[in-house]
């Protein structure tokens, strides 16, 4: 009797918690459909989507089906140190032609962010022949072993899953709202290299323009240009990882390029396969080329479906029109999240880059964004939060909105902030 008064979401719930691993967290949301920015659970009721698949969906749910059927009927996996197929090496050649500098690139690709990352990490360790590498404080970088030991959130991310990676060392990152300033950071920086670790054995920095699950902390502009020219001075290789902030997010195709700043290793995922798993590392054909053939590389990575979405995805966000939208969705953004701000007492700061923004609440607990994402999420509106302390609210809508669905998101989010005491 109670099982026939179940609702879908409620049969598949229980279904989930009787056979998915509780480490695995889940919002109660269980989806049957997406296109655009919209949701629809499997009981068909529609939401307006503030998450994009974890910032997987900056050119909107369904963007890349066509390209993707049209590869799915051609051949599906080859492995590409088997037989090696165009779609990979277009995705290559798009991320030269965006790359954000100067110099001739090469590109592997990969499976996830995380995947990414450890590779930028040996491709550096090889070109450099150090061992050693600086993150920063509120950084996320992935969970597996490696990128463990450079993710800067104990709970739930290392409590218990050590030992970690060795030469891994943290220095402080920029963080205004709560009075770190470039100067502080730097400092940190500096000291670091006379206490902890020699600058001649350091392969690489590992920064976040935008950090995303750290708080959506934006850098000052005057950071990554200090932190390059420092790098320099050492012989230390910059790498930027973009996977949350790149791809489009905050307008330009890589945060970066807001900064003036050539990394010399860029890493990139979520958004680039378009919703498929992918992830990539591009750098300087000399720094890429360090390591010999066979060093890198996987069963999957660079699935040709996946490269299939990423060239659409690619081809997408560097036009004009792209970025054009971004800007228009980034000041409507700002705007409201301003006016909010304004009527509340909670609201701390509102921040962001382009339409990567984000609001951190005073407390420093997880209470009030808490209470703000489940009002949402009844209210019809996917909505995420981040940060250390998980008091951030932030906004990764697909970037194909219309002005009028965004602005009935908005409105939800403003229900929401009201239902949880925050206005
Ligand atoms: C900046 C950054 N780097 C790396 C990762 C890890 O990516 P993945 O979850 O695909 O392994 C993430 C994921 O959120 C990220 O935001």
């Amino acid at each position: 009797m109670a099982v026939e008064q179940q609702t879908e979401s409620e049969r598949i719930r229980a279904d989930r918690e009787r056979f998915v691993a509780r480490g695995v967290a889940t919002t109660p949301l269980v989806v049957a459909r997406a296109e655009g920015a919209r949701i629809w659970d499997v009981d068909g009721r529609e939401y307006v989507d503030f998450a994009g698949g974890l910032g997987c969906q900056n050119t909107g749910h369904g963007f890349s089906t066509d390209a993707i059927h049209e590869q799915v009927d051609r051949y599906l996996h080859q492995c590409f140190m088997v037989g090696m197929y165009e779609p990979y090496v277009e995705v290559c050649r798009l991320l030269a032609e965006t790359w954000p500098g100067e110099a001739e690139t090469k590109s592997l690709l990969v499976n996830s962010g995380a995947e990414a990352v450890e590779n930028a990490v040996k491709i550096a360790r090889v070109a450099t022949g150090r061992p050693a590498v600086i993150a920063f404080d509120h950084a996320f970088h992935g969970r597996t072993n490696l990128t463990m030991a450079l993710t800067s959130k104990v709970v739930p991310y290392k409590r218990g899953f050590g030992p970690f990676a060795p030469d891994v060392y943290r220095a402080p990152a920029p963080y205004p709202y709560r009075g770190v300033s470039s100067d502080d950071a730097l400092r940190g920086l500096e000291l670091l290299l006379k206490q902890d670790v020699d600058p001649e054995s350091v392969a690489c920095v590992v920064l976040e323009p935008v950090q995303g699950e750290g708080g959506f902390i934006v850098m000052p502009h005057d950071f990554p240009r200090r932190l390059k020219d420092l790098c320099e001075t050492h012989g230390i290789l910059y790498v930027d990882d973009e996977v949350q902030s790149g791809v489009g997010r905050t307008g330009p195709v890589w945060a970066i390029e807001r900064y003036g700043v050539e990394p010399d290793l860029l890493v990139s995922g979520k958004s680039l396969g378009g919703g498929l798993p992918l992830a990539g590392v591009t750098g300087r054909a000399e720094v890429m080329d360090a390591v010999p053939t066979g060093g890198l590389g996987g069963t999957f990575g660079g699935n040709p479906v996946a490269c299939a979405a990423a060239v659409a995805v690619l081809e997408e966000v560097r036009t004009p029109r792209f970025q054009a939208h971004a800007e228009e969705l980034a000041t409507t953004i700002r705007t409201r999240l301003d006016g909010f701000a304004a009527r509340s007492r909670l609201i701390g700061e509102v921040r962001g880059v382009g339409p990567m923004m984000a609001l951190e609440f005073t407390e420093p607990t997880a209470d009030v964004a808490t209470r703000v994402t489940a009002a949402a999420r009844d209210r019809g509106l996917v909505l995420l939060s981040c940060g250390i302390f998980g008091n951030v609210v932030r906004i990764l809508v697909p970037l194909s909105i219309s002005n009028a669905e965004l602005a009935r998101g908005l409105d939800l989010l403003e229900d929401s902030l009201g239902d949880a005491g925050a206005l």
